[in-house]
Parts: structure tokens; sequence; C-alpha cells
């Protein structure tokens, strides 16, 4: 035990030097205002509100060493910034499913950002019903004279695949909670549910749309 908490305090004291914060601070601010200026064109655009919620996180040093050790990885600062792309997370909630593939395509537009990988667990959920577009994007920081790519996982989701996401992460995510199996089940069809009725709310905006 004493070990684990020795290892966390080391990662801890690694994010704290080299200036790590600051660079985090200085993607998610880019980020946000790239995301706020995506955010108003598309309201010109479609003439509605489209983006409802943005969240940013840095992965604390606790979530970092465990998912080390998940992926059987040395629980090593240095190797967790080589291996994992969420060090630095952004989700953003918005309103229509079609809203999701909008905001994803500007995001894959702007020259000063990478995508190295896009995974749709909307077009696939994963099995327990998760919903949600991935795309992991690599951005340049400058500082001083040198540049440094920094690996950035956003999520984009609507309101509806948000709010299951949100309540399963509280009840069962990486959870070892009993019966899990047929509270899992009941889980997946209020995801499915949430699919269709996500699709009900884009038909039925095209709809009004259309009068
Ligand atoms: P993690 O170890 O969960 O970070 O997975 P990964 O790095 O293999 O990537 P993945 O795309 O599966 O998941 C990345 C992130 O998506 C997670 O950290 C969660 O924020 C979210 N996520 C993925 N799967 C689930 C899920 O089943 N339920 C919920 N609530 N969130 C999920
Ligand atoms: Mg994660």
């Amino acid at each position: 035990m004493k070990t684990v908490k020795k290892e966390i305090e080391k990662i801890r004291n690694e994010m704290n030097q080299d200036q790590y914060y600051l660079h985090c601070q200085y993607i998610m601010g880019i980020l946000a205002v790239k995301i706020k200026i995506i955010g108003e064109q598309l309201v010109l655009r479609n003439k509605r509100d489209v983006i409802q919620n943005v969240s940013q996180r840095i992965k604390t040093p606790e979530s970092i060493y465990a998912k080390m050790l998940r992926k059987n990885l040395e629980p090593e600062f240095s190797l967790a910034k080589e291996k994992l792309n969420d060090l630095i997370g952004i989700r953003i909630v918005c309103l229509f499913l079609d809203d999701v593939y909008e905001i994803a395509e500007m995001l894959k537009k702007q020259k000063d950002i990478k995508v190295i990988k896009e995974k749709d667990y909307i077009v696939k959920p994963k099995k327990n019903g998760y919903m949600s577009l991935h795309l992991i994007v690599e951005i340049p920081v400058c500082m001083g004279d040198k540049v440094e790519m920094k690996k950035v996982e956003i999520q984009i989701r609507t309101t509806a695949m948000d709010f299951w996401s949100v309540l399963e992460y509280q009840l069962l995510y990486k959870k070892n909670v009993k019966g899990a199996d047929k509270v899992g089940k009941e889980l997946k069809s209020y995801s499915d549910e949430i699919a269709a009725l996500d699709q009900k709310m884009l038909k039925l905006r095209n709809r009004i749309e259309s009068i």
C-alpha cells in the first residue's frame, strides 16, 4: 500500500515539473477558444443553439497510476505521456445527433489540429451501451524556440448520450458492482432508448425546419 502511495506521489511530483500544468492550460485555452468560435459559427449557420456545454480536465496522478497498471505498463509519468491519449480531456455536449459530426468536421478542418485517432461509439456503441464520438488529436505547444506536440482526447456527444454516460459512470464504470450483469443489461436497454430518442428528435427538428 505504501509503495502505491509513493508511486502516485512520484507521478504527482513529475507532473509538477517542466511546467506541465502550464502547457496543459495553454492547450485547453486554445481549444476552448476554438470550440467557442466553432459554436458561434454553428449558431449563425444553423440559426439555433448547438453546443450546450464544454468541460475539460487534466488526468489526476491517481487515475494515471491506475490506467498504467491496467495497461500493464510501468507507472512512470514519462511513459504515460507517451502511451496515454487522455491526459488532457475535453468534452463537448451538443443538442442533436448531426451536431456531433458537424463539430467534429470543423475541428478536423483546423490546420493546427492533427487527428491521430477517431473512435465512433455512436455508429458502433460499446457493448455496455456507451455512445460518444472520440477524437484523439495532437496540438502543437510553442514555447520559446521549441514546439512540442500534445495529445488531447476530445469527446463529442449529445445531451442525451451525456445523461446516460454520466449516470453509467457513477453506477458501474470500472466498479465492481454485485449483480452488474443484470443492471448492465438494464442500462444497455436505456442506451438503446436514448439512441432511438436522439434519432426521433433529429427527425422532429428536420420536420419543424422544413415547415
Ligand atoms: P479508458 O481507459 O476508459 O480511458 O479507455 P481508453 O483509453 O481505451 O479509451 P476509450 O475511448 O474506451 O475511453 C476513453 C474515455 O471515454 C473514458 O476515460 C471515459 O471518459 C469515456 N468512456 C469510455 N467508455 C465508457 C463507458 O463505458 N462508460 C462511460 N461512462 N464512459 C466511458
Ligand atoms: Mg479515460
